[in-house]
């Protein structure tokens, strides 16, 4: 099935196992089964030798939950960013980007429920002062669900279960609540209380009356924004699956209450496969593993016909993640949605349905998706008392929020965990990464430096740098080592300048897939590198096929 969204054609891999054949017939391969060979340890390796990651201020011994991205994540991550830009802000017709302030006043987050609600439940070691979050400790020493007990459930939890610290086996003191946001004080004088944002969303509420004005907006409509987020977590962990700073991109879709369910355009999703955890499902099958537990699939159209999903407004997202989280090379079996049981549920949500990847640790949230109702304009308007309604038909009205929130590092682990290789063909490890995230897209080699190769491989790779490929020209060590650093970051293609290239001025090209090659001659280069890119054409028909073996 192919559905054309934001200027891209996607190809919907179909999980139903009757309409299977239609997905596979686009010849796409993205349903293949499910293998992660990464692990945290072998793609932090990666990332960090060869730059996608540098831990924040290492020489100074680090910063725990802070990490810089490497001039390669970072290429990858804008890719991502950039991606979902299209597909959720410029591929709309009503939704407006912003940039809000990471500073926050302290009267944004007592409306919001930030400075009374936004805690973690913290127990902490008697004799080393070391800290644990008490939900997790649970999970992780007794095997049972902690999210969402209160402090007393856990502290009796941790002492039934006779847990100490793990690391000094010291007496742990009584589970207390602990704000995760970091305070400062706003110019020299104690008392002006501000906070580092802890999501992206509130600047969009506070601005939401001149954005409506300025862009003469109508319900519904949407206002994205994307940037840095802070946590003072309690223990950061996985590398830069839970870290104190990191990224959001987040859309705020305000709708009519009364019109939750005549969202445009969402016919075109209805169709649209998706996986969602039931409330039900999670209560009935408790005692299991969520990974034991198949999902219900139904396309979008079903899940609100069937009830799965409450409105088409929270349906048309869940369906367009679907649609973002493929083609970032995401499988569809390695990604569904769990509606979150009440006692999950963030304190401004009636209900949470968050995208969850299948990581070699786990299942771990990524996306949150919210219908956070009126709950943040009506308290804004309250605590600031400014209105802020719109109008629509006759009548003033507060909007109702549904609200996508993704975070960038968890997607961009996920595609490392997930395009990371390790097959018997090769002797190297490699990414399979989706070519619109390359990193890079080119690599171009003189085969020996020597015979002018180098000199007109320089040139081949300045003008397709010219022409806005991202290209790296590589001259160091055989071609072979040249290919392998190249796979290992997932460099789609590699230009080869040879002997031959001075006869009949064609150059090889390789791809990084199949490591088969094809002969192209330098003047059609760029339009056949930006084909091959685009999936326009089929490698083996990119020029003529030459045998390596
Ligand atoms: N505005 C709603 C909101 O912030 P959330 O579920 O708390 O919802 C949304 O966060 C997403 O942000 C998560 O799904 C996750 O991908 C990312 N995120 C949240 N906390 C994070 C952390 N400490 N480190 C990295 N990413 C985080």
């Amino acid at each position: 099935m192919v559905i054309e969204i934001g200027g891209y054609n996607f190809y919907v891999v179909v999980i139903f196992v009757e309409k299977k054949k239609e997905g596979l017939e686009q010849g796409q391969s993205l349903s293949e089964e499910v293998v992660i060979k990464g692990n945290l340890n072998v793609i932090m390796e990666l990332c960090l030798r060869r730059g996608f990651l540098i831990p924040t201020a290492e020489i100074y011994g680090g910063l725990a939950g802070a990490f810089d991205w490497g001039p390669l994540g970072c290429s990858l991550k804008n890719k991502v960013v950039e991606f979902w830009r299209k597909l959720f802000v410029r591929g709309e017709d009503n939704v407006f980007e912003i940039d809000g302030a990471t500073v926050l006043p302290e009267a944004v987050l007592k409306a919001s429920g930030h400075a009374d609600h936004f805690t973690d439940p913290v127990i902490s070691c008697k004799k080393c002062d070391e800290s644990y979050r008490a939900d997790h400790l649970v999970e992780e020493k007794l095997g049972m669900k902690g999210e969402g007990l209160s402090p007393s459930e856990l502290n009796d939890l941790i002492v039934e279960g006779g847990l100490r610290c793990d690391k000094c086996e010291g007496e742990l003191e009584e589970v207390r609540v602990f704000n995760l946001m970091f305070k400062t004080n706003i110019g020299s004088i104690e008392g002006n209380v501000a906070y580092l944002r802890p999501e992206t969303a509130q600047s969009i509420f506070i601005d939401f009356k001149r954005i409506a004005r300025s862009m003469r907006a109508k319900l519904p409509f949407g206002v994205a924004q994307i940037g840095h987020s802070y946590r003072n977590e309690i223990s950061p962990r996985q590398a830069i699956i839970r870290l104190r700073e990191f990224s959001q991109m987040e859309v705020e879709m305000f709708v009519h209450e009364d019109e939750l369910n005549d969202f445009p355009g969402f016919e075109r999703v209805a169709n649209v496969p998706i996986r969602i955890l039931t409330r039900e499902q999670q209560q009935e099958e408790g005692g299991k593993d969520e990974g034991e537990v198949e999902p219900v699939e139904a396309t979008a159209e079903e899940a609100v016909s069937r009830g799965i999903v409450p409105n088409k407004t929270l349906a048309y997202f869940l369906a367009k993640e679907v649609l973002f989280f493929e083609g970032l090379g995401i499988p569809p079996k390695a990604f569904k949605f769990r509606h979150m049981l009440p006692s999950e549920t963030p304190h401004y949500s009636s209900g949470n349905f968050d995208l969850e990847v299948l990581f070699s640790f786990g299942w771990t949230e990524v996306v949150g998706n919210a219908h956070r109702t009126d709950y943040d304009l009506s308290n804004h308007s309250k605590f600031s008392g400014e209105k802020l309604k719109i109008q629509h038909g006759k009548d003033m009205v507060t909007p109702h929020v549904v609200e996508p929130s993704f975070g960038v590092e968890r997607i961009v682990y996920a595609i490392l965990e997930h395009s990371y290789r390790k097959d018997g063909e090769r002797k190297w490890t490699w990414l399979k990464l989706a070519k619109r995230i390359a990193p890079v897209q080119v690599a171009v080699y003189p085969l020996l430096k020597r015979e002018q190769m180098p000199e007109k491989a320089y040139k081949i790779y300045r003008y397709l740098k010219d022409e806005d490929f991202d290209a790296i020209y590589d001259d160091s060590g055989q071609i072979g080592r040249r290919y392998a650093r190249a796979d290992e970051i997932g460099i789609p293609y590699c230009a080869t300048v040879d002997h031959e290239t001075f006869e009949d001025d064609t150059v090889t090209i390789r791809d990084r897939d199949t490591t088969r090659q094809v002969r192209v001659p330098v003047k059609e280069l760029q339009e056949v590198l930006k084909k091959l890119l685009n999936d326009e054409i089929k490698f083996e028909e990119s020029g003529n096929p030459i045998s390596t073996k």
